[in-house]
């Protein structure tokens, strides 16, 4: 089982002071936690804090408590199969952590969010997150830069050159990917836009961005998620940039994992060096 403090009544809690009706973002707060969880990213930039913010730290650290946790696991298991006559085998990837791919232990994980805002906004919740954040215990996790985003990148950590996971959820879409599309790892980092259907200037963008991708083949992957059941507030536009992402050849025909020479010793380094 995953470890996921936000679906707990003391963290809605918690985090209730933050929910503005009118951002609507009460879906896409728990579906940032599914994609972080999915993603793992290391270098997360929000822009647009409020009840988001506390989400995306919580299911940084509860990832961050799960990779530990796995990686304890794979180490044994690893250890346990390898000096036994099977080696490496269907017992072994099935065995707790299920499936773990080695090459993704080896490298610590060790996320940050970095969140952006001018507090311009009063309506939101933006300057009350911080405390939140502290009586969560998760402020270790995030950098608050109170800046405009079209001043904000020479305030952004030497880690944040580089961002695996963007959440914008402000005006300046536009500005975000022309400034800061650059700085999506090529490597499949995802760049999320809240609220870019059903309205005249949201599908200027999103016509501009789907003509960015025509002109430029094998930049991204780009899909649109509507709640239709909503006036407004109500969409996200997920970018996958895919400039360079590495191959990633896991399974043979059917899907089965191939057991090769590469797969054990990334498992005989991961188990040695845990
Ligand atoms: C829609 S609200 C964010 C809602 C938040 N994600 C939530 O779930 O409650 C937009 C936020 O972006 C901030 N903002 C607006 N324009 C900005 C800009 N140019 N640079 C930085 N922050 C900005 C506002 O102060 C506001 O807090």
């Amino acid at each position: 089982m995953r470890i996921d403090r936000t679906t707990s009544e003391d963290f809605q809690r918690a985090v209730a002071p933050l929910y503005v009706p009118e951002m609507g973002t009460e879906v896409v707060a728990p579906f940032l936690v599914n994609l972080v969880h999915m993603l793992r990213p290391r270098r997360v930039l929000e822009v647009g804090m409020g009840y988001t913010t506390p989400y995306l730290a919580a299911a940084l650290a509860d990832v961050r408590a799960g990779v530990e946790r796995e990686s304890r696991g794979l180490a044994e298991k690893t250890t346990r199969h390898l000096s036994s006559a099977g080696g490496l085998d269907d017992e072994w990837l099935n065995a707790a952590p299920a499936l773990a791919a080695p090459a993704f232990y080896l490298e610590p994980y060790e996320p940050g969010l970095v969140a952006v805002d001018d507090l311009s906004n009063p309506y939101s919740s933006a300057a009350r997150v911080t405390g939140i954040l502290r009586d969560l215990g998760v402020d270790d996790l995030v950098s608050v830069v109170n800046a405009d985003v079209r001043d904000c990148a020479g305030k952004l950590p030497p880690s944040h050159a580089t961002i695996d996971l963007a959440w914008v959820d402000a005006w300046e879409c536009l500005y975000f990917f022309d400034h800061f599309w650059e700085r999506i790892d090529p490597d499949g980092g995802v760049l999320l836009m809240h609220y870019l259907m059903t309205y005249p200037e949201g599908e200027a963008i999103l016509h501009y961005l789907t003509e960015f991708q025509r002109a430029n083949p094998g930049e991204l992957e780009l899909v649109n998620v509507l709640e239709s059941h909503k006036l407004t507030q109500n969409s996200v536009t997920m970018l996958r940039r895919t400039a360079g992402v590495k191959r990633r050849r896991y399974g043979g025909k059917g899907g089965t994992v191939s057991y090769s020479p590469a797969l054990r010793a990334g498992a005989e380094e991961h188990a040695r060096l845990a």
